[in-house]
């Protein structure tokens, strides 16, 4: 593909989350290649991916191996449908997803986002409670600054009123709690999400949907015990428990999953996409717990759900392909080995840093939310919470060479998610681009 002058014909590709003068910005970086942790743009220029894509190219990118193993699927059977037949790669990467899913999620519905996958969890949960005979069981609660993507019902999920806003009105019969962050300890933050359960009267609630470590909000480590409440709560009051690790799975917390090892809980239904594949073909997920499927199957009647790319071939023959690579070569043994040097690193960056308020997160997932002076305790104000996060972070961050998040949903902050095969060396030289972008930043708030 002739690679001459992409940046005039840029134009018609239209961009996500992105504003005019980003579109047209001659800033704006183009990729072409990637290799490892490192990508290349077309004026030839090496950056660090930071970010693994979007928390998503878990096993580094340049994978050939993968490449063939999709390749060779395209030309065996590129297509076939999961209505009412199956495929080998469907059947295996379902198997082999199940075999590392903690307690008894054991049954896998593919679809093609983390999206379609929070969007399934909500209908197959309105299905669960009619097969059951409790239709009128249709509410969802959900956390604030919580982010599970932007279909109607997903974005419904969303507690983040900036992505919201625009779309009034969404669907009915969503409500919100505090995330943890808000909450001293784990019994008061679950004391929050049961009184809402009882505020909207238990028998009107389908779901409670929240993520192990939240990632809306700044990389947010539940307190011991919460998601164990959170299940007691669940079996009380008759509600499906949804865990949505769309970002936490596949290794990113160090761990095939949050669910079971970090939150010592089973959800019902455990959401995912990114990581599975890591990026080598759009998948998403949900893991469900066998008796959970039973309600639906028992009734003689299909889960009335479905779409013509789920279990698509290709994209599940990438996920066995990049699951068994992550398997074989042991990469989550990569993060637990490191993730205490990267930890050491960013308390490093904190101390050095008063711009820094807070470094927060787990494995390979971390959050350095901004401040204006933490030792003085001056806030940054909107307008230069506004300019930092839109303008001069992403400036700073560019000149770095790194690839990292500037965010400001809640607070300004940098969101950090490097490929799972990050070695320290990596680490450092990441933590070092932050180290600049950082002290850039702390010379504009002194200006
Ligand atoms: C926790 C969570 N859920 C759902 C989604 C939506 O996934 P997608 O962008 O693949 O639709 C995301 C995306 O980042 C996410 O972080």
């Amino acid at each position: 593909m002739a690679n001459h002058n992409l940046r005039d014909r840029l134009e018609h590709l239209a961009l996500n989350f992105t504003n005019n003068t980003q579109w047209r910005s001659p800033d704006l970086p183009i990729y072409e290649r990637g290799e490892g942790c490192y990508l290349w743009d077309i004026e030839g220029r090496r950056w660090l991916d930071g970010l693994a894509g979007l928390f998503v190219v878990n096993i580094g990118h340049g994978r050939k191996d993968i490449a063939e193993a999709a390749a060779n699927q395209m030309s065996r059977l590129a297509y076939s449908p999961a209505w009412q037949a199956a495929h080998p790669p469907g059947i295996e990467a379902a198997e082999l997803i199940s075999s590392l899913a903690p307690g008894d999620l054991d049954v896998v519905f593919f679809v093609s986002s983390g999206s379609e996958a929070v969007e399934t969890a909500i209908k197959f949960a309105r299905q669960y409670h009619a097969a059951r005979g409790e239709p009128s069981r249709t509410k969802v609660i959900s956390r604030r600054d919580a982010y599970h993507g932007t279909t109607m019902g997903a974005l419904s999920a969303t507690g983040m009123a900036s992505l919201r806003n625009l779309f009034e009105p969404l669907l009915p019969g969503f409500y919100f709690v505090g995330n943890t962050l808000e909450y001293s300890d784990a019994a008061s933050a679950a004391a929050a999400v049961e009184q809402a359960v009882l505020d909207q009267g238990p028998e009107t609630v389908a779901m409670i949907i929240a993520e192990p470590v939240q990632n809306g909000g700044g990389a947010i480590v539940p307190p011991d015990g919460y998601w164990q409440l959170l299940r007691e709560i669940c079996d009380r009051h008759g509600i499906l428990l949804v865990a949505d690790e769309v970002i936490n799975g596949f290794g990113r917390l160090g761990t095939w999953f949050g669910s079971g090892t970090l939150t010592k809980a089973i959800p019902d239904l455990l959401t995912f996409a990114k990581g599975a594949t890591s990026g080598y073909a759009p998948i998403g997920g949900v893991l469900m717990r066998g008796p959970v499927m039973d309600e639906i199957m028992d009734q003689g009647v299909p889960f009335n759900h479905g779409a013509t790319w789920g279990a698509h071939p290709v994209a599940t023959a990438t996920a066995v392909a990049n699951i068994t690579a992550l398997k074989e070569e042991k990469v989550l043994d990569n993060v637990t080995r490191n993730q205490d040097k990267f930890r050491v690193l960013l308390d490093e960056i904190m101390a050095n840093h008063t711009s820094v308020r807070d470094v927060r997160g787990m494995g390979y997932l971390y959050s350095i939310e901004l401040t204006h002076n933490r030792s003085t305790g001056q806030e940054l104000d909107t307008a230069q919470t506004a300019e930092a996060v839109n303008n001069l972070l992403p400036r700073l961050i560019r000149e770095a060479g790194i690839v990292i998040r500037a965010d400001d949903r809640g607070l300004a902050k940098l969101m950090l998610s490097p490929p799972l095969i990050a070695e320290k060396t990596v680490l450092e030289e990441l933590c070092h681009g932050v180290d600049r972008v950082l002290s850039d930043f702390e010379t504009w708030l002194q200006s």
